[in-house]
């Protein structure tokens, strides 16, 4: 049977299969969801073994990692899909239109959580292999697997793996498909993710919490103050105040800036589908630009005092915020967040004691368009599509993504089959069918393209 008679006579059972993997519930942020992340690990495993891959489940502290090879021919090239099969916690719950962990298919669209993130094309990509295999009886080239289910906590136990694995990861060009393209039928390489440096602040005052009429006016109050310390992190131009925070910043050269004008994006579409009624940011940037090329610094999530219903009149002895900031080449997430907790202790009035908690970082990556392998993706990608493929930088993060180049010393390709619309880490988070069977489709033609790959 030709490939494309075997994808469209499996479309059905490609479908059920990724149903079934992403009703497992596999929410790597919750212990109480450890039996259900090895489940979908042994998902995976099982469905590479079946493929004749040699798997193996690898033991961690945390989620166990899976990987697998499948190898044709020394003198063939070596390629490595790196995925994640950990998603976001689900809630808000009451937010999701059918439960996030049964899945629904409605209208050409699949809705869960993971089904775009990554789940759906992670799996794209095994049934991609799976169409080579039984179609051909063997691979293009040798194949290895590497899914991980602790991307979305920052990959804390697959640095040191990669460390004490380099052998068996060994591999000549590594591909990624956990983003999106830049709009529906327009296949996107990706060739710039940000990185991460993600801490909480913890103000303490008092002893206690304070009655605020018998003591308001007298004492310092945790929740004003680090209103005002998180306020004082931007200035009026929207740029970061955080001594020392651009020095590391690589400006975009005037090459990428000229490119970044011809990239097709509706900045008034980009504000309605978010439901936004203004873009604000730094001063002298694009849009574009801003979102990823430039470093970023949000609070993610503040806490403090009375939340309850009604009024209590009380000043509360302590608060809490947590901060993110998106890096961008050539930051470095340890020295940003030694830099961000001086200035926050510095901000801090008097009799306000601050804590900082480092919560985890990832270092910013680049694949330069000009490489070979992000070359020979780009022509797969023109024949599945009929079309050229367009080159877009991310402010998302993989944490591992540098990790890969600098140990594995190989290029890694970006290949999203998602949408930005996919309400990743969201309510109704969802996955296009088109986009799973295209995906499919292209991951095939990806393993031919680098198959027939002249060097390396
Ligand atoms: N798949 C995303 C990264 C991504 C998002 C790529 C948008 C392209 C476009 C990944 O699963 C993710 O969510 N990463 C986290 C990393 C963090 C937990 C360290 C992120 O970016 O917040
Ligand atoms: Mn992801
Ligand atoms: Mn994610």
């Amino acid at each position: 049977m030709n490939l494309q008679d075997y994808l469209q006579s499996s479309q059905q059972r490609h479908l059920d299969e990724l149903l079934e993997f992403l009703s497992i519930p596999s929410v790597s942020a919750l212990s109480t969801h450890n039996a259900d992340t090895r489940k979908a690990a042994e998902f995976v495993a099982t469905k590479l073994k079946d493929l004749s891959f040699q798997v193996t489940l690898n033991e961690t502290p945390k989620h166990p990692i899976v990987t697998a090879h499948y190898h044709v021919d020394d003198a063939l090239p070596t390629v490595l899909i790196y995925g994640h099969y950990d998603v976001q916690p689900p809630d808000p719950m009451n937010l999701w239109t059918s439960p996030p962990f049964e899945p629904v298919v409605k209208d050409g669209v699949i809705v869960a959580r993971g089904s775009s993130d990554d789940k759906g094309q992670v799996y794209a990509h095994i049934k991609g292999a799976e169409a080579l295999i039984k179609t051909t009886g063997t691979l293009p080239v040798n194949l290895k697997f590497l899914i991980e289910g602790e991307e979305e906590i920052s990959s804390p136990n697959l640095l040191p793996f990669l460390g004490s694995h380099e052998d068996d990861l060994k591999t000549d060009v590594v591909i990624i498909s956990d983003g999106a393209m830049m709009a529906p039928n327009t296949p996107t390489i990706t060739y710039g993710l940000k990185g991460i440096a993600y801490i909480e602040v913890r103000v303490k005052t008092a002893a206690m919490d304070l009655h605020s009429g018998a003591f308001g006016g007298g004492v310092p109050n945790p929740i004003n103050a680090l209103a005002k310390m998180i306020a004082a992190l931007h200035d009026s131009k929207g740029r970061i105040t955080v001594p020392g925070f651009y020095d590391a910043v690589l400006d975009v050269s005037p090459m990428e800036k000229a490119a970044l004008e011809k990239v097709p994006f509706d900045e008034k579409k980009f504000a309605q589908e978010i439901g936004v009624t203004a873009t604000p940011g730094e001063a002298g940037y694009s849009l574009l630009e801003r979102l990823w090329a430039r470093p970023t610094l949000d609070c993610n999530g503040i806490g403090g005092g009375f939340q309850g219903e009604g009024s209590k009149t009380v000043i509360a002895n302590t608060a809490m915020a947590k901060i993110s900031c998106r890096l961008v080449p050539n930051q470095d997430p340890d020295d940003i967040r030694d830099k961000l907790t001086a200035y926050l202790k510095e901000l801090a009035p008097a009799g306000v004691q601050v804590e900082v908690i480092d919560l985890h970082g990832g270092k910013p990556a680049m694949s330069p368009i000009e490489s070979g392998s992000v070359q020979t993706a780009a022509k797969a990608l023109q024949q599945v599509y009929g079309k050229e493929a367009i080159f877009a930088r991310t402010g998302g993060s993989i944490p591992i993504v540098s990790n890969l180049q600098d140990l594995l010393k190989a290029e890694v390709v970006l290949v999203g089959f998602g949408l930005e619309t996919d309400r990743v880490h969201s309510p109704n988070e969802k996955f296009d069918l088109e986009n799973y069977y295209k995906g499919i489709e292209t991951s095939s033609a990806l393993l031919n393209a680098f198959a027939s790959r002249s060097s390396q």
